[in-house]
Parts: C-alpha cells; structure tokens; sequence
C-alpha cells in the first residue's frame, strides 16, 4: 500500500506581511510564495490595515515595532474591522514581553527574529489549521442554527413545527396558552419562546412554579400579601401578576393547584382583578398567561381533581409537545446544540460524535426526553478525553451493545445495500457533528431521507422497512426536505 502525499494546494490561502524592514519583507515573500501562498506586504501598520479588507488575508505576519502603527494596535484594529484573520507576531530577541502582550490582545502566535524559515512555515501552517477549523465550524453552526431553530428550541420534526406555527399565531394575542407535554420536552422553552414573539417581548416574563410551594406561600408569591397577613409576614409583598403586569406570567406545574387557589386564578382570569392576601383593595392587571403541566389534565378534570371551568380558560389554545423518544431524528441537531453549549461551558474543543456513538443515542427511549439527553451529552463533554465524544463517554446504561448492531463498519462485500446505506449515514452523520442538512448534503440525499432512515434505526430497523412504500426518494413526495 502506498500513502500518498498531499498534493499541491488546491487554494493558497492570502498572507498579508506587515514588517518596516524591506530586507524582512522580501525574504518571507520569497519563502511563502514558494510554498504557494499569495503574499502582499505592508512597510507599516497603518498601510497592513488599508490593505486588509481588499486583501482579505487569512493571515497576517505582522512585526510588533513598526513605525505609524505597531503590530499590536493592526491587530485591534483589524478585530473592530470584522477581520477574522490569523495573526502572527515577529519580535526581536529584546521585546519578548511585547509578545507576550500579543498574545493577550489575541494573535495566534509569535516568532522571534531572525526568523527561522522551517519556523515560520510551521507556525504559519498551525495557525491557518486553527482558523479553517474556526470558519468551518462557523458555517456549519450556522447553517444548522438556520435550519432547525425557533427561539431557542432546537428540532424541525413536524409535530414540532405544528407547535411553532400554534405559538406563532397565538403569540400576538392575549389568549392564554396551555402547554402539554412529558417532563423534560422543553414547555419552558415553548413559554418563553411564545412571551418573544409576542408584543410583550420588552416587558416582563415571570414565572411560577405551582409544584414547589405550599398553598399559603403560593398565593401570596402569586397574589402579594400584606404586612401580617400570616405568620412570617412581615412586610408588605408585590405578588407574581403584579410584577408580570404588562407582561406574561409562566405558571409552571399547573396541575398542581389546590381547589382554593384554583378558584382565586379562575377570577383573575376571568375579571383580570385580584386583592393581595391580607388585602382588601382591588387590583387590576394587564398579563398574559401561559401554563403547562406534564398532567393529563383532562383525566383530572374527570377525576374531579381540577375545575372544568379553569380548564376550559387555560385551555384557550393548546400545545402539546412530543416526547424524544417520538422524533429520533431530532437527535443528531440536538446532541449537536449540546456539544456547542456544554464545549462552551466547559472551555472544551470537540469535533462532535465518535463512529457508533449516534447509534447508542437513537437507540435509547429517552423517558426523560430532551432533559435527559442534555444531562448525557454535558456528561459525556465533562468526560470526554479524545477530540470526539465517545460511546465510553456514555452512561452505563445507554452503552450497552444493540442486538441487531454489526461489527463496526459494514463491509463491502458482504453486507446489503441497506447496512451499507446505514453505515454512511450514521459515519457522515457522525463526522459533520449531527447536521442532518450537511450530511444530505455531502451524500447527495434528502434531509427527509435521512431523518426518515434515523427513525428506521431507532425503531431497530432492518430491510423489510426499507421496502416500504413510505420511503420518501422512492414514494416520489416532490416536497423535499429543504
Ligand atoms: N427542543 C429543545 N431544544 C433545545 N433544548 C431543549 C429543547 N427541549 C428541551 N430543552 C432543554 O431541556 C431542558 C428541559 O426543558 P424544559 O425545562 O423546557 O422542560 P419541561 O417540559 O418544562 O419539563 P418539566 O415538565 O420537567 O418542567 C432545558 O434545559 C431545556 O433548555
Ligand atoms: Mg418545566
């Protein structure tokens, strides 16, 4: 077997040298060239700023001690402009500490004069490296963002699209808006996505959580109190509806209610008026409520547990949210939103999903949907040694072999056009970070195909499925994904 070399350079990258002596300039113009790069050269600062956004340098060489402009405030400038180029520092032997100073103001490098060629070259090649890297990831993360966000909430299946259409024609009136889902399906999101879109967006959103209080102190956090309204009351307390006036109020857990409270909301909604607990004037305010419950409230309306009046006022427009474990093919997106977050958090660079690792997290049934899949992948981020998450980084219980996997990698020959279908996917999948855009994009397929097949998978799905009349390139749907 022979390994090749890489070839000459497909596109030589532009190089804009900043240094005040010409004998300097000359000598790294020859030596990049030669490598292939496109060089220009600037005698100072402020010339190398004139020439960046015509130029448009992937990086710059730029001296520290320049006269007009030192390298340090190029740099500052360059960042104001919105060059997002490499820089590289050269310094003589005495000024190591403006290096240093570099550094901080955020050049990728340095270089001490006299210039070492192999150094250079070196150092030139790293930085451009990191600044590929940084422009790819960005495209990427923003082709992803634009494709699968609304608000904050991350995933594009179709029951989730039907949720973003009801918030979106619901948001700019004052119906009050009931939120249904399992725990961990995102309805905070949906709640606050609703209040941003809504006419109330500069005003306050608050929130309550329902489950978390006793009924006195529930009341009085919705309501206020009076100074001695009960033991512990010591002052006077604006409630909840007075600080969300204008605004919307989030009643998080609404199913959890007593039938006193029950009754005080009921009059709020219906009069929009209240009195603070202890209180005997009349308040009136202007909210907008939203509620949400992971209760089957009809059930406890039946069961007597909850007034069917209430019900029918909160119920104005309802959304319900699907559990994960019913749109798989949000996952890749998703694990993808959660690497960025938790990377972030964690000061960590992660290139996204080690091969099988996907495979393991659409075969899992989530009972704690988006939740729990936020808690694994943080968990995996923490844990993570390589550049790529692992199946090790998994918990325990989500690692364990699927009985219909294969050895890794189906072979060809020796497997069916589905399991090798499967394997490119998942590997494309896998290597662009879960962009179910980028990956049909690369395999020259439809976004739909591919979420199609991911629920497939996750369903343990083998060739008999395959077959099926719904596979969308086959059933000839002329809607495509994007
Ligand atoms: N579609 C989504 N995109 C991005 N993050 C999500 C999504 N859905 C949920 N999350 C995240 O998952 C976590 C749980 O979401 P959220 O608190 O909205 O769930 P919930 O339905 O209110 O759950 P519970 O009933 O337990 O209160 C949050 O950290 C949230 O940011
Ligand atoms: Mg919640």
């Amino acid at each position: 077997m022979t390994v090749a070399k890489a070839g000459p350079r497909m596109t030589k990258e532009r190089i804009l040298v900043a240094d005040d002596e010409q004998n300097a300039r000359v000598a790294l113009r020859t030596i990049l060239s030669e490598e292939g790069y496109e060089v220009a050269e600037a005698a100072d600062g402020e010339e190398a700023l004139a020439l960046l956004p015509g130029f448009a340098p992937a990086a710059v060489l730029a001296d520290v001690r320049m006269p007009r402009m030192d390298g340090i405030t190029l740099l500052k400038r360059a960042r104001e402009q919105g060059s997002d180029a490499v820089f590289v520092m050269m310094t003589a032997f005495a000024s190591v500490e403006a290096a240093v100073e570099a550094m901080r103001a955020g050049a990728e490098n340095y270089l001490v004069k006299p210039l070492d060629v192999d150094a250079v070259l070196v150092v030139l090649e790293k930085a451009l490296e990191k600044l590929r890297l940084q422009r790819d990831t960005q495209n990427l993360r923003e082709r992803v963002r634009e494709r699968y966000r609304f608000h904050n909430i991350v995933g594009d299946a179709p029951e989730l699209q039907a949720v973003y259409e009801v918030v979106k024609r619901a948001a700019p009136t004052r119906a009050t808006v009931l939120i249904l889902g399992e725990s961990g399906t995102g309805k905070e999101l949906i709640a606050q996505a609703l209040h941003e879109e809504s006419p109330r967006r500069d005003k306050p959103f608050v929130k309550v959580n329902c489950a978390a209080l006793s009924e006195t102190l529930l009341e009085s956090e919705l309501f206020g109190h009076e100074k001695g309204a009960f033991t512990g009351a010591i002052g006077r307390k604006e409630g909840r509806f007075e600080l969300a006036d204008g605004g919307t109020l989030f009643l998080d857990e609404i199913g959890d209610i007593s039938p006193s409270t029950q009754i005080k909301l009921l009059r709020v909604l219906q009069q929009k008026e209240f009195e603070r607990v202890g209180g005997t004037s009349t308040l009136k305010v202007d909210v907008r409520m939203v509620a949400a419950t992971n209760r089957d409230l009809a059930a406890e309306v039946k069961g007597g547990k909850f007034r069917e009046d209430l019900y029918y006022r909160l119920n104005v427009v309802a959304v319900t949210l699907p559990p994960l474990r019913s749109r798989k093919g949000d996952i890749p997106a998703l694990v993808s939103h959660f690497i960025e977050k938790y990377c972030k958090a964690y000061g960590k660079e992660l290139r996204g999903l080690a091969p099988g690792t996907l495979n393991a997290l659409l075969a899992h049934d989530w009972p704690g949907n988006v939740r729990e899949l936020e808690n694994v992948v943080e968990r995996a981020v923490v844990l993570a040694k390589g550049a790529e998450l692992g199946a090790d980084d998994l918990p325990p219980s989500l690692r364990g072999p699927r009985p219909r996997e294969r050895a890794p990698g189906a072979l060809i020959p020796g497997a069916t056009l589905y399991e090798i279908e499967r394997e490119a996917i998942l590997r494309t999948l896998e290597m662009v970070g879960g962009s179910t855009s980028r990956a049909a994009e690369i395999l020259g397929i439809s976004v739909r195909k591919i979420q199609y097949r991911l629920k497939e998978y996750a369903a343990g799905g083998d060739e008999r499925s395959a077959r099926t009349p719904e596979d969308p390139d086959e059933g000839g749907d002329p809607k495509d994904g994007d």
